[in-house]
């Protein structure tokens, strides 16, 4: 009696135990019991299935002919590719990129990230994959910056070498790790870099074997800084203009005649995309002085007449 008053209710648990688990014994072509559906099965289109609606059967469409993902338009092909109207890499930064000295601190910031490893922290083409001993090293050597390629590189190639990688991928493009601003940030870094190292073959002759300590003070400042890179104090033609007669005449700029004096020097150093001199090209990099750096070269530019 007690036996069977238990067996009953068991029977029952183990049946309905059995039914919630699904009888996985045999196959069925109807669909499995689905208690509750909420949402999960829908009318829709799904992207690789079939669609007898559409006339080219396909559930995928096509985006409106002529659409533009937003921040993709890239219509300013000085911008982002670093190429001029004839189609030739441009000399100078494109239009929409000023070259400060902010914009050269976050290109160093971004290089010490992406650039580093091969061409190393002090960009001399020293990076730590590149110099480590094989196996594991990066085969290819990193040119340093300051090598006579990149300082003649135009700055639209400088901008393609980041943005498109180089010699079919001996180096990698970090288009996607570099914004278009981010790349030009770079470009201006390495530009602010060179022309503050500048080519000890090149300074050699600049200098012309002059004994540095025996310098003026704003005459250290122009040969230590790389000044005479591009520009002269005798009046002789470089990338820049010369200094001799600079100071206090009034130059010709896109921005219209303007007098030379300190406050004009002062922004010619750190924004020199202001006011750029006719006739030549806005290549000048932004140059970081110090106010006695900048008070002894214009002491300095005062005596060039
Ligand atoms: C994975 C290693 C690696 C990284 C990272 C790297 N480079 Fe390079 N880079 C190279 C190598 C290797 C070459 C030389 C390629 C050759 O000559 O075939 C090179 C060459 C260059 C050149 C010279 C191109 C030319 O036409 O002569 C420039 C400029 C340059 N790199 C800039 C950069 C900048 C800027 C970054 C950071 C955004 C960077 N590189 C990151 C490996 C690298
Ligand atoms: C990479 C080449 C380069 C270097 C390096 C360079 N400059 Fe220039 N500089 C130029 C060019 C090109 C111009 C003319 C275009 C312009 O106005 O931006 C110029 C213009 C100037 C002007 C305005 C001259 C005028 O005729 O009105 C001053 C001042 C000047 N630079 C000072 C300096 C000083 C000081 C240094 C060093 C600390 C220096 N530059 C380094 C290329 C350079």
């Amino acid at each position: 009696m007690q036996r069977s008053n238990i067996l009953l209710p068991l029977g029952v648990l183990a049946l309905g135990a059995a039914s919630l688990v699904g009888c996985r014994g045999w196959t069925s072509d109807k669909p499995p019991v689905h208690l509750n559906p909420n949402m999960d099965t829908q009318e829709k289109a799904k992207a690789f299935t079939k669609n007898a609606f559409f006339a080219d059967g396909l559930s995928m469409r096509l985006p409106v002919e002529g659409t533009v993902a937003r921040g993709f338009l890239h219509d300013d092909d000085a911008q982002s590719r670093g190429l001029g109207a004839d189609g030739q890499p441009t000399q100078d930064f494109p239009a929409s990129f000023t070259a400060t000295v902010a914009a050269a601190e976050r290109g160093k910031d971004r290089w010490m990230v992406y650039c580093a490893p091969c061409h190393g922290r002090a960009a001399d083409g020293k990076g730590t994959v590149t110099t480590r001993p094989p196996p594991g090293n990066y085969p290819i050597p990193a040119p340093s910056m300051l090598d006579a390629r990149p300082r003649s590189m135009a700055l639209g190639q400088l901008y393609a070498a980041i943005k498109d990688g180089v010699n079919n991928n001996n180096m990698p493009g970090y288009a996607a790790q570099l914004s278009e601003e981010d790349r030009w940030n770079v470009v201006a870094y390495i530009v602010t870099l060179q022309a503050n190292n500048p080519d000890p073959q090149a300074a050699k002759g600049a200098r012309g074997g002059v004994d540095l300590s025996k310098l003026s003070p704003g005459e250290k400042v122009y040969n230590a800084k790389g000044c005479n890179a591009c520009h002269s104090v005798d009046g002789s033609p470089k990338l820049g203009p010369t200094f001799k007669g600079l100071w206090g005449k009034t130059e010709q700029t896109d921005k219209g005649p303007t007098p030379v004096d300190e406050a004009y020097i002062k922004e010619s150093l750190a924004n020199p995309m202001a006011k750029v001199v006719t006739g030549f090209p806005p290549v000048m990099p932004p140059v970081p002085l110090s106010d006695q750096e900048a008070a002894d070269l214009i002491d300095y530019l005062k005596t060039l007449k």
